[in-house]
C-alpha cells in the first residue's frame, strides 16, 4: 500500500487525511501520549483493517477518540455523573474512560465487550483531524503488535509505512506513554492502566481510586494488560541501586546502555534524563534508538512509584519482564 507522509502538515493535508478517514481508510496521527493508528469507529470494515495493519489480537479492544464532549452521545448511551465529571475535569487530555458502548459502535471495536474506551485527545493536530472528519475514530497505538508505541514521526514511519494510507507528523509526543485507562465501579475510579493522569490528580479532585495490582495473576480487567508488551531485542533489566561493581560484572563484554536520572559513569552508554517526566517522554524513543545501534543490554534505573513514576514503572516492568539486577532483592525479583 502506498503511504502518504505529511511532515509539517498544513490545513490541506489535514482535510485530505480527514477525507481518508471518512472513506474508511487508515491514518496514523499524533496525540499528546503516543501516535495512534486511526480508522472510522462506526465502520466494522475500517476497524478490521486496523487489526490487520498492526497484527493485533482481535480480543484486545480499541480506544475510540472523539473531538469533544458533544460526541459522547454517539459512542455511549448512558453517561454516569462520575464519567461526566472525569471528562469535564481531565479532557481533552491523556485519559481514557471505559463507558457503556452504544449500538452505533460495532462490537469489533471493543472485542465484543459491552463497554468502550473513550478519549478526547488534547494534541491540536488530533483535535483538528477528528473535528474535520466529524467521526469517532478508533485508534490503538501505531506500533506493530509487540513493539514500543511510537512517540515520534520516524518511529511511526518505521512500523507503519506501507500498511496505512497516511502518516501525519506532529513532532515528539508530549507525554510519551499511553493514556491512563480508568473504569468507574460503585463510585470508585479503577485505574486499569496508569498514565499521565495520575492517581494523585484523581484523588485531589475527590475521587476514590483503586490501583492496578501489578503482580496479580487474576484475569485482567483490561484485556490489553495480559499481552506481552514491548520486549526489545536487547536484554532489559531494572535496577534500584545501580551499584557500579555489580553493573560492571553484569554487562561485561556486552554493548550496554544504562538509562535513568542518575546513571553512573562506566564502560557503558549513559542515557540521562533530567526528571521523571522527561524519562517517561523519552523511554520508547530511547528503546528504538538503542535497538538500532545494536545495544545488547539495557539497564533501566527504577523510579519512585508516585505521580507519572507509576506509569513509567509499569511500562519498564513490561519491557524488562520484571527482571531486576539486584540478585537478592526478594521484593522485586520475579
Ligand atoms: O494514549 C493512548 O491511549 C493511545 C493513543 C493513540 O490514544 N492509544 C492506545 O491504545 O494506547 P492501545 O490500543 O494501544 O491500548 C488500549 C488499552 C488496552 O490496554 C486495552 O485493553 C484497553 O485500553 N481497553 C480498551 N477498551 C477497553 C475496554 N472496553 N475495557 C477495558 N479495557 C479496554
Ligand atoms: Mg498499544
Amino acid at each position: 500500500m502506498e503511504t502518504s507522509l505529511f511532515p509539517s502538515p498544513d490545513e490541506k493535508a489535514l482535510h485530505f487525511c480527514a477525507s481518508l478517514l471518512q472513506e474508511g481508510r487508515l491514518v496514523v496521527f499524533p496525540t499528546e501520549t503516543v501516535y495512534g493508528l486511526g480508522a472510522n469507529a462506526l465502520s466494522e470494515k475500517a476497524v478490521q483493517a486496523i487489526f490487520e495493519a498492526k497484527g493485533r489480537p482481535q480480543d484486545n479492544p480499541l480506544i475510540v477518540h472523539i473531538p469533544d464532549i458533544s460526541f459522547l452521545s454517539v459512542v455511549t448511551e448512558k453517561i454516569s455523573p462520575e464519567v461526566e465529571r472525569l471528562f469535564s475535569l481531565f479532557s481533552p487530555g491523556p485519559l481514557t474512560v471505559i463507558c457503556e458502548r452504544s449500538s452505533r459502535i460495532p462490537p469489533i471495536v471493543s472485542a465484543g465487550l459491552p463497554t468502550v474506551g473513550v478519549r478526547i485527545p488534547a494534541h491540536p493536530l488530533a483535535h483538528k483531524l477528528l473535528t474535520l472528519a466529524g467521526l469517532p475514530v478508533a485508534a490503538p497505538s501505531a506500533n506493530l503488535s509487540g513493539r514500543p508505541s511510537p512517540t515520534t514521526f520516524e518511529m511511526a514511519i518505521r512500523d507503519m509505512k506501507g500498511r496505512v494510507d497516511a502518516i501525519i507528523d506532529g513532532g515528539p509526543c508530549e507525554h510519551g506513554l499511553e493514556s491512563t485507562v480508568v473504569m468507574v465501579k460503585e463510585n470508585k475510579v479503577i485505574i486499569l492502566r496508569p498514565g499521565a493522569i495520575t492517581e494523585e490528580m484523581l484523588r485531589e479532585k475527590g475521587f476514590e481510586v483503586v490501583l492496578p495490582e501489578e503482580k496479580s495473576h487474576e484475569r485482567p480487567l483490561s484485556p490489553g494488560m495480559k499481552y506481552t508488551h514491548y520486549r526489545p531485542h536487547a536484554e532489559v533489566y531494572l535496577s534500584h541501586h545501580l551499584d557500579e561493581k555489580t553493573l560492571e560484572a553484569f554487562c561485561k563484554g556486552k554493548k550496554t546502555a544504562v538509562v535513568g536520572i542518575s546513571p553512573p559513569v562506566g564502560p557503558w552508554e549513559r542515557v540521562v534524563f533530567p526528571d521523571v517526566a522527561s524519562y517517561a517522554r523519552g523511554l520508547f524513543a530511547t528503546f528504538a534508538r538503542l535497538e538500532q545501534q545494536g545495544t545488547e543490554v539495557i539497564i533501566l534505573q527504577a523510579v519512585e512509584e508516585k505521580g507519572v513514576g507509576r506509569a513509567l514503572m509499569n511500562r519498564m516492568r513490561k519491557a524488562s519482564g520484571n527482571r531486576w539486577i539486584e540478585a537478592n532483592d526478594e521484593t522485586f525479583s520475579q
